[in-house]
């Protein structure tokens, strides 16, 4: 049997489930690790915690240790310290972006204000890298360094695309490679460097981050236009209201007829809201949902591609159903 036609888990809980202990493990430590003498860096940093969140990479370490048949406490450590990155984007995001909706809740900054929420992801940065040393590894600290370097890269990157209408899909990826993508591919990767795999199953976990990173990102950019706003936790239309053309917009751009695209265009310049049905609309006609569906799709299977041969596993068939659980999802 083909590796692609084994049944893998396809529903998240049951995904979950297989990786419970070890993520209440993670939680644990995450939690432990949070604190700090300062105040309202608690406050703030257990307002975002707390809330939750899918804890995707988190989960991706430990799966992608545990199909490469090691786990325990140095993965428990890793998946922490990735997580601890993710959490201290997305207070900067938020600022940047100017979102108040995050996890079902206000934002860190609609509450605190931008200053305290740029200020305590930089403490998340920061204890991320005292997590990172504590591991004495230099192999995991230069992955995580040329990690964390290349996601402010992509979001720099990103502020540079800003109501720039001519923004094209090859942009477009540069910048998801970086502020997405390449987190992906580290967590995958230290899961199978910790648990000792060889250099080409750690390049096999890599790339399956890799390209599950993109599709992951691919697929936030369909919900922002077309999710339903209480299951997503986060606002609908945050894309367009920054000026940031997302690939459905890209997708509306490149086809639409003459006129729509001036259109288009202006209303990317101008970063306008309220044009919102007026976008969705020549998104509708020109197919960017479908058509950015099925890019996220594509990349999801090559993420699971990068997977075939390697020995199979539970653990194995996890990462293969979260690699289809990211294009699937609703939230
Ligand atoms: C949000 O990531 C940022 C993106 C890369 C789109 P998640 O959707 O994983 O956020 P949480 O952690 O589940 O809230
Ligand atoms: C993801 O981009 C940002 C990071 C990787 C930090 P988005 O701006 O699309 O993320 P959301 O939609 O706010 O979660
Ligand atoms: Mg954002
Ligand atoms: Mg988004």
């Amino acid at each position: 049997m083909a590796d692609a036609d084994r049944m893998p888990p396809t529903d998240l809980a049951a995904i979950q489930a297989l990786a419970a202990e070890d993520m209440a493990a993670v939680d644990a430590l995450i939690r432990r690790r949070l604190a700090s003498e300062v105040v309202l860096i608690n406050q703030v940093a257990e307002h975002i915690v707390s809330a939750g969140g899918k804890r995707l990479r988190p989960m991706l370490v430990v799966l992608a240790g545990r199909a490469c048949g090691a786990g325990g406490p140095v993965h428990h450590q890793l998946a922490a310290i990735v997580e601890f990155i993710h959490t201290s984007t997305l207070l900067h995001d938020d600022v940047v972006d100017e979102s108040d909706l995050r996890r079902g809740r206000s934002t860190a900054n609609a509450i605190w204000g931008n200053a305290a929420s740029v200020l305590v992801g930089d403490f998340l940065y920061s204890r991320s890298f005292q997590l990172m040393v504590e591991l004495d590894s230099m192999e995991v600290m230069r992955l995580l360094a040329d990690t964390t370097n290349r996601i402010a890269e992509g979001e720099v990157l990103q502020l540079l695309h800003v109501h720039n209408p001519d923004t094209d899909e090859a942009a477009y990826l540069r910048v998801i490679e970086r502020k997405t993508a390449v987190l992906f591919a580290a967590g995958t990767r230290l899961g199978a460097l910790a648990a000792g795999a060889d250099a080409e199953v750690q390049q096999r976990l890599y790339d399956f981050g890799m390209e599950l990173g993109y599709a992951f990102q691919i697929a936030d950019d369909v919900l922002d236009y077309a999710a339903d706003a209480a299951d997503l936790g986060k606002n609908l239309g945050d894309d367009l209201a920054e000026g940031k053309a997302t690939l459905p917009l890209i997708h509306a751009i490149r086809h639409a007829d003459a006129a729509t695209r001036e259109r288009l265009r202006g209303i990317v310049e101008r970063g306008d809201a309220a044009a919102m049905p007026e976008v969705l609309a020549a998104i509708r006609a020109t197919g960017g949902l479908e058509y950015s569906r099925e890019r996220a799709r594509a990349h999801a299977e090559a993420a699971q591609r990068a997977l075939d041969g390697l020995p199979a596993n539970p653990a194995l068939d996890a990462l293969r159903g979260l690699a289809r659980y990211a294009v699937e999802r609703s939230h």
